[in-house]
């Protein structure tokens, strides 16, 4: 079946069974910053954004995303919250070769955008059964946290060059 989309802010249209998984056409269109895991929902390493939801695109079939928009990480870092998170997570000192890095942003950006100030257990829920492998958990809650301090900064900063 055709399936029109917008992949990446482009309209375009995929051919792809309604049983396909989001994760297995992006790789086919050569998005490979989306990584297959455990194909469970549950690792995280293949978390897109689905209409600005960050969802595992092993667990999104092709048939119900007609018209969707679908954000991957390499387009992603346009956005100035990628920005506030790669911030914070080098200040915390992760270091990401890519492998579960979908997972660990994308996490981070829906603790950012539904949360003004993130408890820890809000973090934690967030962050618990992510495939983290070259990060440990406190690290991890660290990256976060300073990362929502660099994306209050902005904010205050773009604030004030208004006043
Ligand atoms: S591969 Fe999709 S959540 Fe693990
Ligand atoms: S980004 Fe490389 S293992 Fe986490």
């Amino acid at each position: 079946m055709k399936i029109p989309l917008t992949l990446n802010d482009k309209k375009i249209v995929l051919s792809a069974e309604p049983t396909d998984t989001l994760l297995y056409i992006l790789r086919r269109e050569q998005l490979y910053s989306v990584k297959c895991g455990c194909e469970k929902g549950i690792c995280g390493n293949c978390t897109v954004l689905l209409d600005g939801t960050s969802v595992p695109s092993c667990k999104i079939p092709m048939g119900i995303i007609r018209d969707s928009s679908i954000v991957t990480l390499e387009h992603f870092k346009n956005n100035p919250i990628y920005q506030d998170i790669t911030t914070g997570f080098n200040q915390a000192g992760i270091h990401m070769c890519g492998y579960c890095s979908s997972g660990k942003i994308f996490t981070a950006y829906s603790i950012l955008t539904k949360y003004h100030r993130p408890t820890l257990e809000q973090i934690h829920t967030a962050i618990k059964n992510l495939d983290s492998c070259c990060t440990d958990f406190t690290t991890l809650t660290n990256g976060i946290l300073y990362a929502v301090a660099a994306m209050h900064a902005r904010e205050g900063k773009r604030t004030n060059a208004k006043k």
